[in-house]
């Protein structure tokens, strides 16, 4: 049914209210695909090496090594002593991943009860620092193993850290023990704030782990999703997420992916669980990106879940 979509994706996307009646159409079926897992974890093993490359380490990223930033025109960093000191010595994941939750932001998890759901996986990645206050545990759980860091978020939440860092310090507790993935040499304003952020971290006592995303890996990550027909001016984070789980979890489950103004019942809802702050409108394709992970789903490859869970 979602084909013409499929054979020309970018070109026309479906409307919202049609994206609502195919999911609804296809209900709870799934089926894993074991031969398809394995397949796209090859895919993905080949073409960007997600367990040897998705955080900058000591191991691909010696003293000397030049850092292409995947988000700019030739911009780079040649690593140092001093940045190499900052580097983890090599992929830190308890390999291999067996259940994998990746969680978005999106506004359908409010009142979605999934907190259970998630919390029951055995890694858990969320995105961008994501709220997890008492009013959202149910429906977002509580458990994070790694969660991503945009250096924006550094500048506005936390003004750069130039001021006091505790605030920063404090509201990171609810991470736990988790990766903070951040993209610190994706572009060139990001890398300052990152390695504040670093500092920040390790200047105290704290269970968090630094990690910094490889700009070669984001590279590749979105050359193969470009050639699957994703044509954003940059991914947004989810995807890299959902591409780095495929890569290294036996088993992926999404939430909170739907990029869409209204839920399965059509009524209105806010962009992120938390708030309804829009994207810049051409920077990401999330409902294109949507449609490539809905393809997946119903593939059997990953499992996305959209609306309640039971
Ligand atoms: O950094 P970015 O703008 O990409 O992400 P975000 O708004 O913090 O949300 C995290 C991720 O959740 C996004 O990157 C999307 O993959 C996904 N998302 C979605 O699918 N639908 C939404 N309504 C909001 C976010």
């Amino acid at each position: 049914v979602l084909c013409w979509f499929y054979v020309f994706p970018g070109y026309r996307l479906p409307r919202d209210k049609d994206i609502v009646a195919e999911v609804l159409r296809q209900g709870d079926v799934w089926r894993k695909n074991q031969t398809g897992i394995d397949l796209y974890r090859d895919l993905l093993t080949k073409c960007c090496n997600p367990k040897k490359m998705f955080a900058v380490t000591k191991e691909n990223s010696p003293i000397g090594k030049v850092l292409w930033y995947d988000g700019e025109i030739y911009h780079s960093h040649t690593v140092n002593s001093e940045t190499y000191q900052l580097f983890i010595k090599e992929n830190p994941l308890p390999l291999p991943l067996k259940k994998c939750a990746v969680v978005g932001n999106g506004g359908i998890l409010r009142n979605s009860k999934c907190g259970k759901d998630i919390d029951q996986a055995d890694f858990i990645m969320r995105c961008n620092l994501p709220p997890l206050s008492r009013e959202y545990v149910e429906d977002v759980g509580t458990k994070t193993h790694l969660v991503t860091a945009n250096p924006s978020i550094i500048e506005k939440r936390f003004q750069n850290l130039v001021w006091s860092r505790k605030t920063f310090v404090d509201s990171m507790k609810v991470y736990g023990s988790s990766y903070i993935y951040m993209p610190a040499f994706s572009m060139a304003p990001g890398t300052d704030p990152s390695l504040r952020a670093y500092f920040a971290l390790t200047d105290v006592p704290s269970n968090l782990t630094m990690l910094f995303a490889n700009p070669d890996f984001l590279l590749s990550v979105s050359k193969f999703w470009k050639a699957h027909g994703v044509h954003a001016r940059r991914l947004s984070t989810g995807l890299f997420l959902v591409s780095l789980a495929m890569g290294l979890c036996d088993e992926v489950t999404t939430y909170g992916f739907w990029p869409f103004s209204v839920d399965l019942d059509e009524q209105p809802i806010s962009h992120h669980y938390y708030d309804n702050i829009l994207p810049y409108k051409w920077f990401h394709a999330m409902p294109e990106e949507f449609v490539q992970l809905w393809h997946l789903h119903k593939s059997g490859i990953l499992r996305m879940k959209v609306g309640h869970c039971s």
